[in-house]
This record gives C-alpha cells, structure tokens and sequence, in this order.
C-alpha cells in the first residue's frame, strides 16, 4: 500500500467479512421485524385512516425485502426524497463516486455505505406518508423499551455501586488517584455496555448473552479481551489528570437502553468528581441500527427509571438507588452540565474524516477536551471501514481526523472487521482462538462481541 492509496472498503458479498452474514440473516429479519411493528400499531389503533396510510408503509417494507432478495442495483434518492430530507444529496454523490467502481447492488456493495442506506432509505417511507401521525415514528422503539425492561439486573446494580459512590463523593474530596481508579471503573462499564446492541439480536446473540455482560463480574473478567488499551494516555494527555479536571467531555452515543444508562452513569460520575464541568451527549435523528440513541430515547429512559412499574423485580428499599440515578440525571439536565445534541451529520454515510468539512459540528466538537465515540459503528467510521492491516496505527486509520486537533476516544466492543492497532501476532493468535472454539471462520472473532479496543488520539 503506498502513502496516498487507502484500502478498500468491506464488500456485502465477501464471505470472509462480517458483512455478509449480516446483509444475509440481520437485514432480513430486521425488515420482517419493521413490517410486524407497523401492522401491529395499525391493528393498536384501529382507525381507517391509519391503517391505509400504514399499508403504504407496509408494502414499501415488503418491496425493499423483495429488491434486497433479488439483488437489484442501489438507486439514488430522487427529489420528492431530498424534498423531505435535504442530506440525502450526500448519499446520492457517494453513490455516484461507487458507481463509477462497480454498480452497486443491494448484496454486493459496500458493506459501511449500504447499512446507512437501508435505516435512511426506510425513514423515508415515515417522514414522507400522507399522515403526519408516522413522521416520527421509531419502527424499533417497541424493541428498544422490551430490551431495557429486560436489563432490570444490571440497571440496579449500577444504581446501587452509583449509589454507594456518591455518598463518598460527597463526603469529601476524593483523592486524585482514586479518582483515576474510578474513571477507569466507569469508562470500562460504558464500554461494555456497548456490548449490547439490538441489530444483534436479529442474528444469534440471545437477550441471555446481553444480560451477562451487563454485570461487575464479568467486566472483571473480561478485562484481559481489551486487547487495546490507550486510556492512560487519554488521562494524562487531555487534563483530566489535573487538579481542575476538564470543562467539557462530548460522548457520541451509540445504543439506547442500558447502553444509554451506562453513559449516564459515567456522566454523573463526571460531573460529581468535577473531572468534567459539561457533559455533551451526541444523539441520532432518526432511527438507526436499530438500537441507537435519539434524543427522545433519553427522555424515554429517565421516564422509565422515574417509573414504579417498569421493574417489576425491584424491591422497595432498592428503589431509592433507581431514584436517586434518575433525580440526579434530570437535575444536571435542568442545569445545561449533561445537554443533549444532535445532528445530521451523525446519520450520513461519510466516514468521521469530514468532520472537520461540517464546520457547525466541527466548531461545537472543538470545545471539547475529550471525545468519546461509543461503539462498533463509529469505530467504523472512524477508520473508514477499511480493510487496514490490523496492525495499522489508529493515528493512520483516522486520517485527516488524527490532526483535526480534536481528542478522540473510541470504546468499542469489536462487531466487525475492522480492527486497528494491534500488536503484531494478536490477529493470527485470536483466529486460531476463534476456531479452535470451534467457529467456522476464525477471522470473525473480531465481529463476535467478544473483544473490545479502547483506542485514543489527540
Ligand atoms: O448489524 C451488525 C452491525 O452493523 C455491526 O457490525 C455494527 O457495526 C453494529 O451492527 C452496530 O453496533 P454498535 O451498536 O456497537 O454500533
Ligand atoms: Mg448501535
């Protein structure tokens, strides 16, 4: 590979990328699931009104399983599109540049570029029906709600460790270096938290195999598959190893649900320690990959700790960590030190090189003194989604972005191919780990969940 020329990106019809049992076994199901959704609000509701307008839904979902199927070629999103959603230019120039390579077909395109695509191009059959009632409607929020009601176990025990550290907290200063030790409990919580994501549970992930990660024992012992570990540096070089702490921390989120709820826990522990004076969380517009986080899921959730009933299994003496978790998020809220943003960009198919080029976002981000990108797809973003040598340094697979001046953090639990920063040897070693577990193809231990990277620039 010279200096100037990049890898290419991971194809849909590459039998040795993630890609392709996921466009195989994940898009279909996750279209299957969207058709139930809508036909079970039509049947909820029970207006004339609103079933006809959900059919057309309905049968748009049923003709994008059928060109997914049959393999048809990617067209461009056409005015009456753009009309409804003007950052749709953007996926139609990239589609003019992948054109110019190869036709892109739904099974064999670029994986990255596709899966964008597919959640832009169902939001379209939303924002663009003749009745309002479905403008904002999220197809995945009834999944969203079941899987965090399902997260009762680890919620609370984060509740009460929360709890129990912030009567410390409170009690006095805590010294640096503990507060050091705490930072790394709390980031390492957000990481695994990121091990749940939904767009899983369309393939063989079980709610089981989320629940068990979910909890302080098991994040014990999976401290040695964090095979990349730059967050000592990120301590020392942003500040927060200073006596002040930092004014602002930006995390750009990834999943609702408990993956939200570990955020919020690291966010208040941010903001309690005065290691952060702001916390800045970046939301999606629309829904995305299923599982992430918009800006309603945030009211959503702290309604859903506020509510008695939402846990069923909590005891009475154990409802005052919930309460207090939910009081405390609402009131930093109320006083602009956690604030909820979003932006467009966030949902587009371009890699986070172009940041710098969206200068609002760029400017806003540049506030900040650490920016932490939460999961398997900004990761992706990040570095392109590029076949990079696994031994690539991250400072080489983010690009332009490495001298951008922002500080980037990435957590990210591997669930896909990309992986950078790796020691020479690890790669080989793991995918004979991965088949001697008995996986038919080795290399996707680093798309199994199994592993995370915590990876660091400034
Ligand atoms: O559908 C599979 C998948 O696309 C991953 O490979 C992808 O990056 C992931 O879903 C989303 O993960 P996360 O929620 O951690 O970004
Ligand atoms: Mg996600």
């Amino acid at each position: 590979m010279s200096s100037t020329s990049l890898p290419l990106p991971y194809y849909n019809d590459d039998k040795k990328s993630f890609a392709y049992p996921t466009i195989h076994k994940r898009w279909p199901t996750i279209i299957e699931q969207g058709i139930d959704d809508v036909q079970q609000t039509i049947k909820d509701n029970k207006t004339e009104q609103l079933s006809t307008s959900g059919e057309t839904i309905v049968d748009k979902l049923k003709q994008l399983l059928h060109d997914f199927k049959n393999d048809t070629t990617v067209r461009h999103f056409n005015e009456q599109e753009i009309h409804h959603n003007k950052w749709l230019h953007h996926y139609n120039t990239t589609l003019d540049s992948l054109n110019q390579v190869k036709k892109v077909t739904w099974q064999t395109g670029p994986w990255l570029y596709l899966e964008c695509y597919l959640y832009q191009y169902i939001n379209n059959f939303f924002i663009s029906n003749q009745d309002s009632f479905w403008h904002s409607y999220d197809i995945f929020a009834r999944l969203k709600t079941k899987t965090f009601h399902q997260s009762e176990l680890g919620v609370l025990e984060l509740c009460k460790r929360y709890q129990f550290l912030n009567q410390e907290l409170e009690q006095g200063k805590a010294e640096k270096e503990t507060l050091r030790l705490l930072f790394v409990e709390f980031i390492d919580i957000s990481l695994w938290g990121n091990a749940t994501d939904l767009s899983l549970l369309a393939g063989n992930v079980t709610l089981e195999d989320i629940k068990s990660v979910q909890g302080a024992e098991v994040r014990k012992k999976n401290e040695e598959k964090i095979i990349v570990n730059d967050l000592p540096t990120a301590w020392s070089e942003t500040g927060l190893d200073k006596e002040e702490g930092v004014s602002r921390i930006d995390i750009v989120l990834d999943n609702s649900g408990f993956e939200l709820f570990a955020d919020l826990i690291l966010s208040l522990f941010l903001l309690d320690s005065g290691l952060a004076q702001q916390v800045h969380l970046h939301c999606k517009e629309i829904p995305w990959f299923v599982s992430d986080t918009m800006a309603k899921d945030f009211t959503d959730l702290v309604g859903q700790l506020k509510d008695e009933h939402f846990f069923p299994n909590i005891h009475k003496q154990d409802a005052d960590a919930i309460d207090l978790v939910s009081s405390k998020i609402e009131s930093y809220h109320k006083s602009n030190k956690i604030i909820i943003n979003h932006h467009p960009f966030w949902t587009l198919d371009y890699n986070f090189w172009s940041i710098p080029q969206f200068t609002d976002l760029y400017h806003d981000l540049s506030q900040s003194q650490l920016i932490i990108f939460k999961g398997d797809l900004n990761y992706r973003k990040l570095t392109g989604d590029l076949q990079w040598p696994k031994t690539t340094p991250f400072k080489t697979a983010i690009q332009q972005l490495a001298t951008s001046g922002l500080p980037i953090l990435s957590l990210r639990t591997c669930k896909a191919d990309v992986v950078v920063g790796l020691p020479e040897g690890v790669n080989e070693k793991l995918i004979r780990e991965y088949e001697e577990a008995g996986n038919d193809v080795g290399e996707f231990w680093s798309s199994s969940g199994k592993w995370a990277v915590i990876s660091f620039n400034k």
